[in-house]
């Protein structure tokens, strides 16, 4: 059934009425890959492509909640043109269509949350919602206080300063240091940059928490359903 776009956009609990007209108005919206900008466009959910800030729009979908550990090697998507290894790949016998929550680099593993709940998703990608994220950062050598303290005040990256972070030492072997870093920020390989920023590149990457949603135990390439409580605890400090 056809109907209005901010309709659409409001009943899959993306935003109510008015701001789903905001997003529409500022070309965050496409249909079939398409941005539309045109108020009261007519779409079909069922069997058109709609998405807010580039994720998929699910309305009627029973809602399902993944954490994977993403080993290194697969990408963060759903589709690859060139048939590379895809994180979906990893999931078994799951029909609705979800997507991960953000992204980890190639290169880097741990905690990926997948789901085709549109609101969960832009509510914890939203840095307004300051969700926090830990990684373990194994660095090269050996970054020192004030080294780390640049990092805990924020610095400059392609020209914006990052949020204040934590870091803590976690060990230190002849060249290297692991170090857990938690961010609340999302931008394109930040952590590697930061790093990068104060003379110390990173060996090796793994996303240990969204939150006080841990990874713990789970293996490479492996996934748990969660439940409520796992998701209230993604918006813990
Ligand atoms: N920061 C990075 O540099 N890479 C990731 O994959 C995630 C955060």
């Amino acid at each position: 059934m056809r109907e209005r776009l901010q309709k659409v956009l409001a009943k899959a609990g993306i935003a109510s009425r008015r701001r789903a007209e905001e997003l529409i108005r500022q070309g965050k919206v496409r249909v079939d890959g398409l941005v539309v900008t045109e108020m009261g466009t007519r779409v079909d959910p069922e069997t058109q492509k709609i998405e807010c800030n580039g994720i998929p729009v699910t309305s009627e979908e029973k809602k399902v909640y993944i954490l994977l550990h993403k080993p290194v090697g697969y990408l963060s998507t759903v589709d690859d043109p060139q048939g590379r290894p895809i994180v979906t790949d990893l999931l078994v016998g799951i029909k609705e269509r979800i997507y991960p929550v953000g992204r980890l680099d190639l290169d880097t593993e741990g905690a990926l949350l997948l789901t085709n709940d549109g609101e969960l998703a832009q509510k914890i990608l939203h840095p307004s919602h300051e969700v926090n994220k830990t990684y373990e950062a194994e660095v090269k050598g050996r970054p020192g206080k004030k080294k780390l303290a640049a990092l805990s005040k924020g610095i400059m990256l392609d020209g914006n300063k990052t949020w204040p972070a934590d870091t803590e030492i976690i060990k230190t072997v002849s060249r290297s240091t692991t170090v857990r870093i938690t961010i609340h920020e999302g931008r394109k390989r930040q952590v590697r940059k930061m790093f990068d920023a104060i003379g110390h590149p990173v060996l090796k990457l793994k996303r240990i928490a969204y939150g006080q949603l841990e990874l713990g135990s789970l293996e490479p390439g492996k996934y748990r359903f969660l439940s409520l409580d796992d998701l209230k605890s993604i918006f813990n400090k």
